[in-house]
């Protein structure tokens, strides 16, 4: 039940958007663009927004963070170093049958939440125990987890009762199930193992969800960057592509930001902008694009220091999303056991949208190991000198720092700022019946800060607030509105989240008054047209979410 309301939840955000001007499938008149999706007039605003306030929180925040915007195009040879070119794959499987793909991690995650649903029959003490137990058995080594695969996979299993109580609950034998495919398709995935993949989807009996038949093909590796022609390059290196990611244009600039900035270690650079990967399961809405927007720092610092900043980025990092005021129980870390092949030290945040935890935002320990290939394959220094003394009183010299990265993907933050926001409220009464479709944005992120409101079309009163809409526009964004009657009115802007409505009414000409109604509350109060700049000011100030 719980699933269908969530299900239904997502398809009522989804429709929302689009009923309401933030997201339009692309090219929607020929039928659209898979996983690929256009803003509308509302949606522009709300991105720009979020943009704002990560790039404020990042960039202006911080004197050692600067903020660059590189170009999409780079020279193939960037791909060939960061490692995209060989490494970024998904390993995908078809259904013979339905013909459909799927990442083959994708499906045993499913399988294995399958497994792990039946924890819900355990008793909550024994669940925590569970969990405790799986967070010690997914922290060994990889030698040590394989050797408790026999016990986990033998149907009457070999724990002691008395240390893991948890044995004894009906469910514990598909739990354990869940437990022995999560370690090792975890395995799997780090050795890179694909006919292991393929034979954990046969053992643990995966069917395709379309045609409910296990005939499946062997796993393979798909690139997921795409490439065009460039023409004017040299012979044999005319094939370019559209970035994967940000962050190799902040890695390839360091030195010129470094100098040019004269930027001192421990510093960060940071850049807005698209990414383009052709995923092969594009789905659950703007969650996962083929074309799409990253917010990406790469933060410098002195080997031997990355351990301690990638802990202080973790946790500035989750309290930029917390100062939006979202229920903390909606977010979690989750480390990640299969590394990139560039990180040492992973982590997601991820927040609990409809359809189960998925990440946000990675913050990653890069090592020195993009500047490091990018040296090597450009023949340039990609050093640092570092004239403060360590602990033997002499400088630090020459280095290739290390690198903290913090990359959220913009879109994810949209939807996750929609789904947390929209509220269906019922506001029926013994006499009526009534309802309102509420989206409760932080009122810096709304699109529209204010709408001004003219009681009626005539005596005056359009032009009273068209004078008011005129003084407030150049700080706040503002909306006009005197079509239909002024409760319609309210609820429309309450559907996109407009944190005031200004009403002028008669009593406006006289004194110089108006009306101002909260959003949230739906409270009204009286206030002098004059003090409006201040009270609308103080409620939207970016301060709110950075002091
Ligand atoms: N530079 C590191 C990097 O790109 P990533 O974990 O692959 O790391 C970072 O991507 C963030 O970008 C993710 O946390 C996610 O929010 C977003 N992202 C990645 N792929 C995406 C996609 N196909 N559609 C939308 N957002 C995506």
């Amino acid at each position: 039940m719980a699933q269908k309301n969530n299900d239904e939840q997502f398809k009522n955000v989804i429709s929302h958007a689009k009923e309401y001007g933030f997201v339009f499938q692309s090219s929607e008149i020929y039928d659209g663009l898979s996983a690929v999706y256009d803003y509308g007039q509302l949606g522009a605003e709300l991105k720009n927004n979020i943009k704002t306030y990560w790039w404020k929180a990042m960039v202006q925040m911080h004197e050692n963070i600067v903020g660059i915007d590189s170009a999409i195009f780079m020279h193939p040879k960037v791909w060939k170093a960061s490692g995209h070119v060989d490494g970024f794959n998904d390993p995908m499987i078809d259904n013979k049958d339905s013909k459909k793909r799927y990442r083959a991690d994708q499906l045993l995650e499913n399988k294995i939440d399958e497994l792990y649903s039946e924890l819900n029959n355990f008793s909550s003490e024994n669940k925590a125990k569970f969990e405790e137990f799986q967070q010690e058995i997914l922290g060994l080594s990889d030698e040590g987890q394989a050797a408790w695969i026999p016990s986990f996979k033998d149907e009457d299993g070999i724990l002691d009762n008395a240390k893991y109580p948890f044995v004894d609950e009906a469910s514990w034998r598909f739990v354990k199930k869940g437990l022995a495919l999560e370690v090792e398709m975890n395995l799997a995935l780090k050795s890179e193992n694909l006919g292991q993949l393929k034979d954990l989807i046969v053992d643990y009996k995966v069917i395709c969800p379309i045609s409910k038949t296990s005939n499946w093909t062997d796993v393979r590796q798909f690139n997921l960057m795409f490439s065009t022609q460039f023409g004017a390059m040299a012979e044999g290196s005319d094939e370019v592509y559209l970035r994967p990611e940000t962050a190799q244009g902040i890695f390839v600039n360091f030195l010129n930001v470094q100098k040019s900035g004269r930027m001192k270690i421990p510093f960060g650079i940071a850049q807005i902008g698209k990414a383009f990967r052709n995923e092969v399961i594009a789905r659950q809405f703007i969650m996962r694009m083929r074309e799409f927007e990253q917010m990406e720092m790469q933060f410098f610092v002195r080997p031997g220091e990355d351990k301690k900043w990638f802990e202080y980025w973790k946790e500035a990092r989750l309290k930029w999303h917390m100062a939006l005021g979202t229920n903390p129980e909606k977010y979690r870390y989750h480390d990640h056991v299969k590394l990139a092949h560039y990180a040492n030290a992973a982590t997601d945040i991820e927040f609990e949208f409809p359809f189960g935890f998925k990440e946000v935002e990675g913050i990653h320990s890069r090592t020195d190991f993009d500047l490091t290939q990018h040296q090597e394959f450009s023949g340039k220094k990609m050093q640092y000198f570092d004239n403060d003394l360590n602990e033997e009183g002499k400088p630090y010299g020459n280095y290739v720092p290390y690198v903290i990265e913090t990359s959220i993907g913009l879109d994810r933050m949209f939807l996750l700022t929609m789904i947390n926001a929209f509220e269906e409220q019922d506001l029926s009464t013994d006499d009526k019946q009534d309802s309102r479709t509420l989206l409760r944005l932080h009122p810096a992120l709304a699109p529209y800060k204010v709408a001004v409101f003219p009681l009626t079309k005539k005596d005056g009163l359009p032009e009273k607030a068209r004078e008011i809409m005129d003084a407030l526009k150049f700080d706040f964004n503002c909306i006009y509105e005197e079509k239909d009657a002024i409760g319609k009115r309210y609820r429309r802007q309450d559907a996109v989240g407009t944190p005031f409505c200004i009403t002028i009414d008669h009593q406006s000409l006289e004194d110089n008054t108006v009306t101002i109604r909260h959003r949230d509350s739906m409270e009204q109060e009286r206030v002098a047209i004059a003090d409006l700049a201040d009270i609308v000011g103080k409620a939207v100030s970016w301060k709110t979410l950075l002091a």
